[in-house]
C-alpha cells in the first residue's frame, strides 16, 4: 500500500479475517469492536491490539474522525444499520455478504453509499478465490468459447450454526450461504432474467425455512444456469462449479487443489482432461482488502459495490419466492 490506511474492524468472529487481511496489506488497525467482551478480548490478545483500542459499542468507531476504513462482520440483520451509520460518518466500508436480507435494506444501503461519496464494498469473497479467478480468466480469454450452461452449488452443513441469528426465516439459506454461488454465476455469466426453484426441508427441522433448494435460471435465450444450495448436507463443504462453453468445459471448486479442463481437439471432440493446479484459499481476505484499499487510494470503482451486492441478493430473494409460489420469477434489478 502507498499509504497506511487507518482501519477499524467490527465483529470479532469471522471478522478476524478482516483484521488479518488489513494487517497483511500494511494497514494500521486503529480499533476493533465486538459487543461480546469475551470475543473482543480474545481477538485483542490474538492480534496484539491494546485495550484502549478495543470497543464494545460500534458508535465509538463511528465517532472517531481518525478512522478512515471500517470492516463489518456482524449478523446479516445488522449490516444495513451499521453500514449506513458508518457511511454517513464519512467512512469507507467493507461489509460482509449478503449485503442485506430485505429489499428495503438493500435500497437504504445503496442510498447511503451514493450520498456519502465513500467507497463501499460487499465481501463477495468468491471473486477472490484462486480457482474462481482462474475460471473467470479462462472465460475472458476465450478458452471456453461461448458459455451455454453454468452451475454452482453451496453445500455446507449448518447443523451447529442454526441456533443463532442464522435460524431467522429472513436469513434463508439461499440468501445467507447460497449468495456465494449466485454471485459467482452472476460474475461469470451475467444477470439471470428468470429463475425457477424447488425447496426441500429434511435435514434441519429446527429452522423454519427449506434447508435445500435447487434453482434453474435463464441468463439469455442461449445460456442457462443452475444453483443448488444445501445447508444441512452430510458431506464436506464445497462449492463445486461447472462451466460449459462451446470450446471447452471447466470443473472447479473452492476446496480442491486441482481443477479439470476439457478443450476441443482437431477432430472437434473433447481432449483428454487437463489437470490444472490451483491454490486452495476460500477466504482470501488479503486479496479482498488489497482490492478495496486500491479502490480507495486510487479512486477506482469497487466491482462488488452496493448495487452489485444488491443484485445478488435480488436473485436470491427471487429464488426463495419461486420455491414458495411455484412460479417463474423475474428479478428486478432497478436499484
Ligand atoms: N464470506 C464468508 O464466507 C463468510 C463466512 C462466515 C460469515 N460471514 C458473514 O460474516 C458475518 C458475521 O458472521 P460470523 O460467522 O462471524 O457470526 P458470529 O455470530 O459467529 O459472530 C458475530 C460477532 O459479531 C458480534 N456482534 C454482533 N452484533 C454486534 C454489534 N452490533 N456490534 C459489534 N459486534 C457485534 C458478536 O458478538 C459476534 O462476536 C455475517 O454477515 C456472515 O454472513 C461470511
Amino acid at each position: 500500500m502507498d499509504k497506511k490506511l487507518i482501519v477499524a474492524c467490527i465483529g470479532m468472529q469471522f471478522g478476524m479475517s478482516h483484521v488479518e487481511g488489513a494487517m497483511s496489506c500494511g494497514a494500521e488497525i486503529a480499533a476493533i469492536c465486538d459487543s461480546n467482551p469475551e470475543n473482543l478480548r480474545a481477538a485483542g490478545e490474538r492480534y496484539g491490539i491494546p485495550e484502549e483500542k478495543r470497543f464494545t459499542d460500534y458508535m465509538d468507531i463511528v465517532r472517531d474522525p481518525r478512522i478512515e476504513v471500517v470492516t463489518v462482520a456482524v449478523p446479516d440483520q445488522q449490516h444495513c444499520r451499521l453500514s449506513c451509520d458508518l457511511l454517513r460518518a464519512g467512512k469507507h466500508v467493507l461489509c460482509e455478504k449478503p449485503l442485506a436480507l430485505t429489499r428495503e435494506d438493500l435500497r437504504e444501503i445503496i442510498r447511503a453509499a451514493d450520498e456519502s461519496g465513500r467507497k463501499f464494498m460487499v465481501g463477495q469473497i468468491c471473486r477472490f478465490t484462486p480457482a474462481f479467478e482462474k475460471a473467470k480468466a479462462l472465460i475472458d480469454d476465450g478458452t471456453l468459447g461461448e458459455l451455454y450452461f453454468v452451475e454452482s452449488e453451496y453445500a455446507h452443513d449448518y447443523m451447529y450454526l442454526v441456533d443463532t441469528w442464522r435460524s431467522d426465516p429472513l436469513r434463508h439459506g439461499v440468501i445467507g450461504g447460497g449468495c456465494h454461488a449466485v454471485d459467482l454465476l452472476r460474475w461469470l455469466a451475467g444477470d439471470p432474467q428468470e429463475v425457477f426453484a424447488y425447496g426441500m426441508h429434511k435435514l434441519l427441522p429446527q429452522v423454519a425455512y427449506d434447508d435445500a433448494t435447487i434453482a434453474v435460471m435463464k441468463f439469455d435465450d442461449n445460456l442457462a444456469g443452475k444453483v443448488f444450495v444445501s445447508t444441512g448436507c452430510k458431506r464436506n463443504y464445497t462449492m463445486r462449479t461447472v462451466i460449459y462453453g462451446t470450446k471447452g468445459t471447466l470443473i472447479c471448486d473452492n476446496t480442491s487443489p486441482t481443477m479439470t479442463l476439457f478443450t476441443v481437439g482437431e477432430n472437434g471432440m473433447a481432449t483428454e482432461p487437463q489437470t490444472l493446479e490451483v491454490q486452495v484459499n476460500n477466504h482470501n481476505a488479503a486479496k479482498e482488502f488489497e482490492v478495496f484499499a486500491d479502490a480507495i487510494m486510487h479512486d477506482k470503482p469497487v466491482i462488488t459495490d452496493a448495487r452489485e451486492g444488491a443484485k445478488t441478493v435480488e436473485v436470491c430473494l427471487s429464488i426463495v419466492e419461486s420455491s414458495k409460489t411455484g412460479k417463474v420469477v423475474r428479478p428486478d434489478y432497478s436499484f
